[in-house]
């Protein structure tokens, strides 16, 4: 097994921005690297651990809280975990970052615009929230704000995912969290 430093890369964006892909593609170009890692999805997490838990503001806290705790398992074990999650406010993921030792948060920006993923509309729940059947839609009639300073700011809308993803790689490689080839 190669080394790799233990930290969890923490994807926030609008639903429909592309945070699931990425993961879905970087965790599988890291496991071809034998690096050990493990994707934490916001909308899997939904179905089991977090079920129950809704979108108000103290919701999706207490959501993220949890999928942070999970993590942190994972980098005891020496893991790089991957969290994908919508994580809408800056406090909260200032509070997230808390978590974690200096150095092992690093926040990464799945960015592309609202009308954008409004377009993609992969689960059809933009459409829905248009027509007000679904509230507290975030980027509806519900906040996003995006990261000021992320660690990562990837524009899916620019570019194809494995280009993020080597993007990706490439900034680890150069932070010495996983080995060059
Ligand atoms: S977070 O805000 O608590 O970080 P999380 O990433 O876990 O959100 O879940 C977001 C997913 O839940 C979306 O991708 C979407 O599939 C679904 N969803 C259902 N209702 C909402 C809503 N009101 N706002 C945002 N996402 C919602």
């Amino acid at each position: 097994m190669p080394t790799n430093k233990p930290c969890v890369l923490w994807f926030t964006g609008l639903s429909g921005a592309g945070k699931t892909t990425l993961v879905r593609e970087l965790s599988a170009a890291l496991q071809e690297r034998d690096v050990r890692c493990r994707a934490l999805d916001g909308d899997d997490l939904r179905q089991g651990l977090n079920a129950g838990l809704g979108f108000s503001e103290a919701d999706r806290m207490e959501n993220m809280r949890r999928v942070a705790e999970v993590a942190k398992l994972f980098l005891d074990e020496g893991y790089i975990a991957l969290a994908a999650l919508i994580s809408p406010l800056r406090s909260q993921r200032a509070a997230v970052r808390s978590l974690f030792k200096d150095g092992q948060f690093l926040e990464v920006f799945v960015d592309a615009p609202l009308q954008v993923c409004e377009e993609r509309d992969p689960k059809g729940l933009y459409r829905q929230a248009r027509a007000r059947q679904i509230t507290n839609f975030t980027g509806i009639d519900d906040l996003y704000e995006a990261p000021e300073n992320p660690d990562l700011h990837l524009r899916t809308d620019r570019e194809l995912p494995s280009t993020l993803v080597d993007t990706v790689l490439t900034y680890l490689e150069g932070k010495d969290i996983i080995p060059s080839i």
